[in-house]
């Protein structure tokens, strides 16, 4: 973990706003940019981030007793439970049997040297976030997601809540599924409130559910970019 010079968590406060498709888009955007990038998936139960980068039928392979993450381009590699689980199996773990995973999936993984590791975590603050909180050691800071919506925000601020109290910096907040349906601007609103940057806004665009499900994040790069752009920039003075 010393050869990681950035460590970004992807955070929320609810569930399906859209975490594993902003870290997945953001790790291939930041890799694409030239960048040494590790994606990590810590969301044990329902481990969906090498389904959107195609890589969820892969095997681990290990050497001199490390794993050795999956690699999907040049610059990127990805180390999940998916490919440790058979894909309709569930994990059926409680907190400090997950503690033990979240270890292992920091210390016995050859990362090799990274710019980034981009973690993906399950929604909420429990046992995944804080076992994350107290293993990596000198975090850059936390991506919140929220969508708009004033429940999707309450729950957005108990993330800002977790960062705080757990004293890990906040790189900023990002709007995701914006537009008609569920609203607009209340993301942005939130960061201003809170004195907390405010990372961009992502549509709900049927183009994006259709990257994640065929694993195709080149598709939908350009609408990422901006939001790499300014987390690279944001990480620069962390
Ligand atoms: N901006 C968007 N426009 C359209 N679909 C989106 C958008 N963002 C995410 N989705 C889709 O919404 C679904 C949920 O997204 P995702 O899995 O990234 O959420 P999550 O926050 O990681 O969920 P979980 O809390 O279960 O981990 C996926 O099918 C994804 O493709
Ligand atoms: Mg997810």
């Amino acid at each position: 973990m010393d050869n990681i010079k950035k460590k970004i968590l992807v955070m929320s406060g609810k569930g399906g706003v859209g975490k594993t498709t902003i870290a997945v888009n953001l790790a291939y955007a930041l890799s694409e940019k030239g960048f040494k990038v590790g994606l990590l998936d810590v969301d044990v139960h329902g481990p969906n981030a090498p389904k959107m980068l195609k890589l969820d039928d892969k095997e681990l392979e290990t050497q001199d007793n490390k794993m050795i993450p999956i690699k999907y381009n040049d610059n990127l590699k990805v180390m999940s439970m998916a490919f440790l689980l058979k894909k309709q199996n569930a994990g059926i773990w409680r907190g400090p049997m997950k503690h033990n995973i979240i270890k292992q999936f920091l210390d016995d993984v050859e990362w090799g040297e990274l710019d980034y590791i981009v973690v993906d975590l399950p929604p909420g603050t429990g046992d995944e976030p804080l076992s994350i909180a107290q293993l990596l050691k000198d975090i850059t800071g936390t991506v919140i997601v929220s969508t708009p919506q004033e429940v999707s925000l309450l729950d957005g601020i108990k993330s800002i809540d977790f960062s705080k109290k757990l004293k890990i910096p906040i790189i900023g907040l990002v709007e995701n599924m914006s537009g008609e349906i569920f609203g607009e601007g209340g993301v942005e609103e939130t960061a201003k409130k809170q004195k907390i940057a405010f990372i961009g806004r992502i549509k709900l665009d049927a183009e994006i559910r259709k990257s994640g499900d065929s694993g195709n994040p080149h598709e939908i790069k350009k609408l990422f970019n901006p939001i790499a752009d300014k987390i690279e920039k944001i990480c620069e003075v962390k």
